[in-house]
């Protein structure tokens, strides 16, 4: 018989908030699989609903799973979802909560198999960042050679992603982040790195064709400014952009959405060695409290992820 402890929040709040529980084992509805839950990513939006900052956005009955992404093994499957077979090792955004458990249900279209030279706590690093770092670049529009793109938080989970993406497509990339990110954020390919806490990027840059904003507050309100007259901002922290751009702006906000399609293919890259994934640390659970405070409070380069093995 297997128990299936969860880290719940049973309140809106602090990292107190966060309590171990076990709840009942979860059974798959159409088109889901029950996975046994490996390794999960620690993501923003951890804290982000911990501290109620989306309650109004995404009204929640507590106490509730937190955890948007996932790696693990496929233990079970409803009548109708034919993709995975019971033992297959899985990898995907959860698109909703419930990662942060021994066992959870997913919708089987959002998941893809880990490549094989891939474990778990790697896999798991990898869907929410690969997947908004894609999507994001693309959503004003697809990125061209020699486009000036600039990204802020090129240091964290999605930014690492979003810099070589735009490398790889021609651009030519600015990045923000701390001095003492630097260093990993040229690693990546950066064309140039403004060091976030000493320097003010609209000193250094002007006529940015896109601004991928993974920060919000007011780096995003100073970023239309070195903006080039039909540039764009893209955010993925700032979900009233759209009222806050200046007339004649044009402030895009940007939503992942799951694509097992594309995250196979990143995937495949990260295995191959052809596109970098940095893990800044990997928690056990009684770890997890603090690591989603570090999340928020700022963590060394890449994604924090939770090895539910440990
Ligand atoms: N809308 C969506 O679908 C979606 C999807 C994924 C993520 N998100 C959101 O996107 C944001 C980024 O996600 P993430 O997973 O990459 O977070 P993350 O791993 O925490 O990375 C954010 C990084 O930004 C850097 N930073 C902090 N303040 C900054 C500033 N003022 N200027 C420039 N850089 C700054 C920090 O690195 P340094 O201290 O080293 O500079 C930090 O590591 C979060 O708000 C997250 O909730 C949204």
């Amino acid at each position: 018989m297997y128990t299936n402890q969860a880290l719940r929040i049973h309140a809106y709040g602090g990292p107190e908030v966060l309590q171990r529980d076990d709840i009942p084992m979860p059974v798959p509805g159409a088109g889901q699989v029950l996975i046994r839950v490996k390794a999960a990513g620690v993501n923003g939006l951890d804290w982000k609903i911990r501290d109620g900052l989306v309650r109004d956005a995404f009204p929640l009955p507590l106490p509730a799973v937190l955890g948007i992404e996932l790696a693990g093994e496929v233990v079970a499957t409803a009548p109708d979802a034919a993709r995975f077979k019971t033992g297959d090792c899985v990898m995907g955004p959860l698109g909703g909560l419930g990662a942060y458990a021994d066992f959870t249900v997913v919708d089987e279209a959002k998941l893809c198999l880990i490549p094989a030279a891939l474990g778990d706590v790697e896999a798991a690093a990898l869907p929410v960042a690969t997947l908004t770092a894609w999507q994001v670049l693309r959503a004003a529009g697809a990125p061209r050679p020699g486009q000036k793109i600039l990204i802020h938080g090129a240091a964290g989970g999605v930014g690492g992603f979003a810099v070589q993406f735009a490398k790889a497509a021609g651009a030519t990339v600015v990045a923000t982040a701390a001095g003492a990110s630097r260093a990993h954020v040229l690693g990546l390919g950066a064309d140039a790195v403004i060091d976030r806490l000493a320097e003010r990027f609209e000193d250094k840059v002007d006529g940015i064709d896109l601004v991928i904003d993974l920060v919000g507050g007011e780096t995003l309100d100073r970023s239309w400014a070195v903006l080039a007259a039909d540039g764009a901002i893209v955010s993925t922290a700032a979900p009233d952009i759209a009222q806050r751009a200046p007339a004649g702006r044009r402030g895009v906000w940007f939503m992942m959405q799951p694509d097992a399609v594309q995250l196979a293919q990143i995937a495949g890259q990260v295995a191959a060695g052809s596109l970098k994934s940095t893990i800044a640390e990997t928690i056990g659970r009684s770890g997890l409290a603090d690591a989603i405070e570090r999340n928020k409070q700022g963590h060394a380069p890449g994604k924090i992820v939770l090895d539910l093995t440990l």
